[in-house]
């Protein structure tokens, strides 16, 4: 009696192996693991008959997934910037068929030979047509005659200051899982940056932001008290970027980040500390959530130090070719988090100054709503002046008070909690 129940449960344990098992195989006969099988040379993978011209012309993986997972027979394009563009399916595995050559591949050996460079197209007029609407991705070429355009970024530029006003995209659910096994690339500015005094380096260079601080304040002691020029300090200004490199699951889209229009200069223990926190925050939210979030990320202002005289004088990083003051270091920074589907939303405001004195009140552009969430701070002191000061707002509230995206017509009715 007792055995033959066992026997029975056996061969129902068994039963349902194989059919998880089966089925298992039935949904992934082919598996890319994005740190795995991708290289800074991989094509882009695409979905093939997508009508998408943004980030979702991507394949993605799902929120919580290192990995695509794909059916038997599923077609995806393997497409190189202004180069090949190829339908292939899974065969199993990594292996891919191409109909082109009908030859198998492992997708590690889908590379590209050219490196990959960002396109940036300037798409007309932003903030009431006094900056620069420019729109950042890479271009494919389909056939000889169709070329399209995927769109990965929005920039508003300050064609005079030569300081982006904001950046959009899409933070994708899955950005978490997204490729970490590609270096950095330096940032390289495109003509819409115009022409410089200095190169963009040298603008970033510490004994530049000495010189230039020093000139401004007139006096090494005020300039000593917000540059240190010790190699291991963090007391100096940083190339901020307003999209992260990592803010993208694909090398591919990653290295679109590293343009001159999407940085601002950003107190580096600023940076490290509270501002890559609250960045890894809102991806983790993405991720966990399972959600698409719509990120505006900006400057706002320029900052203003003491000088010699007692006077708040604005501060910039250099010079235009005739000699006006250009790359402020902005006051604050800030990021509106937006989820469409409940359209609710949430601004993230840093000061951007590491001055253990200032009052944060002085630098509130609207009223502080952090204590109405608690899903944003748990690993940083959002209040440590040195390490960040952050505070939040209600996305209404904040563009009404502050006009930066003179463009936004999203809608808003609650805050993002
Ligand atoms: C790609 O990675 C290889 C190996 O890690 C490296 O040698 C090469 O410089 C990288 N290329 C680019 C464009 O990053
Ligand atoms: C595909 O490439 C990966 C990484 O180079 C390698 O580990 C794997 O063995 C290859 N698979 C086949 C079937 O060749
Ligand atoms: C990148 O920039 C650094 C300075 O920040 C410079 O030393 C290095 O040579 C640059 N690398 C390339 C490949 O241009
Ligand atoms: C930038 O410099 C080049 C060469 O010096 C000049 O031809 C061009 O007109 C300049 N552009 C702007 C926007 O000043
Ligand atoms: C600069 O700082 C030093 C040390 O804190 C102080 O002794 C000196 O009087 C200051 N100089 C000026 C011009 O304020
Ligand atoms: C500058 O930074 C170094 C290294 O962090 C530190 O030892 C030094 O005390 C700092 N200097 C001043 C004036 O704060
Ligand atoms: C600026 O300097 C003046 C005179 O030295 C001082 O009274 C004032 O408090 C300073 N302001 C700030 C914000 O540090
Ligand atoms: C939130 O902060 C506001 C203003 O700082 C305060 O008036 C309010 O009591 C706080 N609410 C909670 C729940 O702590």
């Amino acid at each position: 009696m007792f055995s033959q129940d066992r026997g029975h449960g056996m061969q129902l344990l068994l039963h349902l192996f194989i059919i998880i098992n089966i089925s298992n195989s039935v949904q992934s006969a082919c598996r890319i693991d994005i740190n795995a099988d991708l290289s800074n040379v991989s094509r882009m993978i695409l979905h093939p008959y997508s009508s998408s011209t943004d980030g979702y012309r991507f394949y993605l993986p799902p929120a919580g997934q290192g990995s695509l997972n794909l059916l038997p027979n599923q077609e995806l394009a393997f497409a190189c910037p202004l180069g090949l563009y190829e339908h292939a399916r899974c065969v199993s595995g990594t292996a891919f068929e191409f109909s082109t050559h009908s030859r198998q591949l492992n997708v590690s050996d889908i590379t590209c030979r050219r490196q990959l460079k960002p396109i940036v197209r300037n798409l007309g007029k932003c903030n009431n047509n006094e900056f620069n609407h420019l729109g950042v991705g890479v271009t494919l070429r389909i056939d000889s005659t169709t070329h399209e355009f995927i769109k990965l970024m929005d920039f508003c530029f300050n064609p005079i200051l030569r300081i982006p006003q904001y950046a959009k995209f899409l933070l994708m659910q899955g950005v978490e899982n997204g490729q970490r096994n590609v270096k950095r690339q330096n940032f390289t500015c495109s003509t819409f940056f115009g022409n410089l005094s200095q190169n963009f380096e040298e603008i970033y260079n510490k004994r530049n932001q000495y010189q230039k601080l020093n000139q401004l304040l007139g006096s090494r002691n005020l300039t000593e008290k917000y540059l240190n020029m010790s190699a291991s300090s963090d007391l100096f200004l940083a190339k901020g970027h307003l999209a992260a490199f990592i803010d993208f699951v694909y090398y591919s889209q990653q290295q679109a980040t590293a343009i001159c229009e999407n940085t601002a200069p950003m107190w580096q223990a600023l940076r490290k500390n509270n501002w890559r926190k609250l960045e890894n925050m809102i991806r983790q939210y993405a991720n966990e959530n399972g959600i698409d979030l719509t990120i505006y990320s900006g400057t706002y202002n320029v900052l203003r130090l003491n000088n010699t005289a007692g006077e708040m004088v604005p501060i910039f990083l250099t010079i235009d070719t005739e000699g006006r003051n250009i790359v402020p270091v902005p006051q604050l920074f800030w990021k509106i988090v937006y989820d469409r589907l409940m359209r609710q939303g949430i601004v993230f405001v840093l000061i951007n100054n590491h001055d253990s004195n200032l009052t944060p009140s002085h630098y509130e552009v609207c009223q502080d709503v952090c204590n109405r969430t608690d899903s944003w701070f748990q690993n940083l002191d959002r209040k440590q002046i040195q390490m960040g000061y952050i505070y939040c707002c209600n996305v209404n509230d904040f563009l009404e008070a502050t006009n930066v995206v003179s463009e936004f017509r999203e809608i808003v009715v609650g805050l993002l909690t």
